[in-house]
């Protein structure tokens, strides 16, 4: 071959089909001076533990230094597997054994080898509609379809999904987010998560629960995990809400038969999760440390939240309508009628940033709604950014 023949590269079906996420592309613009993004899922880097890490970091390393920097099992340390498990039996009261437990790195990676062990190209799994953004692109990235059901202030919707059910009887499994959900903030409630329990065993359907931001509650009571309640349903769980995502840690509670598919498939993807960081994370939980944390991120966070809400209804027009989450890290604006996707240039030029709320859905066919992050922005930029946005919705108001 010659050196100055160009390489006409032929990228796969998929590849070519991919496109970058809504999200990614925004933290590009969010780099910009004066930008007031409330674009991104990142919790506030004031609540990092940076002291606490510190100190664990270095006993870690004096004590456990060779094995931290080794390789590590695919599903992950041990020590730290027991302690999840205590953990989830006592905040969340799931009962598991820790081999019940996967590690992996970030939920982000459960959610697409969960899609690669359940579902071929072609077929297709039933989300709630909006849902997370990253669980779209890891199963469009692998080729499955999916079908979103409608949710209301309760969560999904039991009726629609009995609907689905009938066109779409199959589905390879149902994904759902019951707590403070990305992107609406929505908890599902009690009768919805029993209903829901009980048209999945009807029908031997596998749920998938994924709880990033379950302990993060500011107000109203706890509302039982659906694992809690069925030992069949797949749980997710993560570090990244809690502790920090730049340790990219996070966990699966499965059936054996579904745990030893994800093994499998992860010893292809990546060997191992980072073992620096599960030595940290077992330190952490073992340590006491998680039970100071969290209630310090939610002191934070709902006093975030309680000013995004002050300042929509200083400076919002009346007919802008707002979820009112009970913990998590998003809220959910919605204007009948507006097309958020249109009013995007105009942010820009107002320098104030928001997801679109059609990248949640699967279809893309739903422009009346944005998510905004409460979390991330100081104080002060939570006002001036919904001063904006007040006037971006007047400006474009229909
Ligand atoms: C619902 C949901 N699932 C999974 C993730 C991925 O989290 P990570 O990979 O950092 O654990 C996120 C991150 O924002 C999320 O909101």
């Amino acid at each position: 071959m010659s050196v100055n023949t160009p390489i006409r590269r032929q990228f796969s079906t998929l590849a070519n089909s991919m496109k970058p996420s809504a999200i990614r592309l925004l933290l590009k613009v969010a780099n910009q001076p004066d930008i007031i993004s409330f674009g991104g899922g990142l919790p506030n880097p004031e609540s990092f533990p940076i002291e606490d890490i510190r100190k664990i970091f270095d006993e870690q390393l004096s004590k456990n230094g060779k094995k931290m920097l080794q390789y590590g099992a695919t599903e992950g340390l041990d020590s730290l597997n027991v302690a999840l498990s205590k953990m989830l039996l006592e905040k969340e009261g799931i009962k598991s054994e820790p081999t019940d437990i996967i590690q992996t790195t970030g939920s982000q990676e459960a959610l697409y080898m969960l899609g690669k062990i359940f579902a071929n190209p072609g077929e297709y799994v039933i989300t709630e509609a909006p849902t997370y953004v990253g669980t779209i692109s890891a199963l469009h990235g692998s080729g499955i379809k999916i079908v979103g059901v409608e949710m209301d202030h309760y969560g999904m919707r039991m009726d629609l999904l009995r609907e689905t059910l009938k066109k779409y009887p199959n589905p390879k499994f149902i994904y759902v987010i019951p707590n403070f959900q990305n992107p609406t903030g929505i908890t599902m409630s009690l009768e919805r998560r029993k209903e829901l329990l009980e048209i999945a065993s009807e029908r031997g359907i596998t749920i998938i629960e994924d709880n990033p931001y379950g302990s993060l509650r500011f107000a109203g009571a706890h509302v039982p995990t659906l694992r809690s309640m069925d030992r069949d349903v797949v749980y997710l769980g993560t570090f990244s809400k809690v502790l920090s995502p730049g340790m990219r840690l996070g966990y699966v509670v499965a059936p054996s038969d579904v745990k030893e598919k994800l093994n499998i498939a992860k010893q292809a993807l990546d060997l191992a999760s980072s073992t620096l960081s599960e030595y940290i994370a077992e330190a952490y939980v073992s340590g006491g440390y998680m039970d100071k944390q969290v209630p310090k991120i939610i002191e934070l966070y709902k006093q975030k939240r309680d000013l995004m809400i002050e300042s929509f209804e200083n400076y919002f027009p009346k007919d802008v309508e707002f979820t009112r989450p009970n913990g998590g890290m998003f809220l959910w604006v919605t204007r009948k009628g507006a097309n958020t996707d249109k009013m995007f240039d105009e942010a820009v030029r107002q320098k104030v940033l928001y997801v679109v709320g059609s990248a949640f859905y699967p279809d893309e066919d739903n422009h009346e709604s944005m998510r905004l992050n409460f979390t991330y922005s100081t104080n002060e930029n939570i006002v001036e950014g919904v001063k904006r946005l007040g006037k971006l919705f007047e400006l474009t108001s229909k």
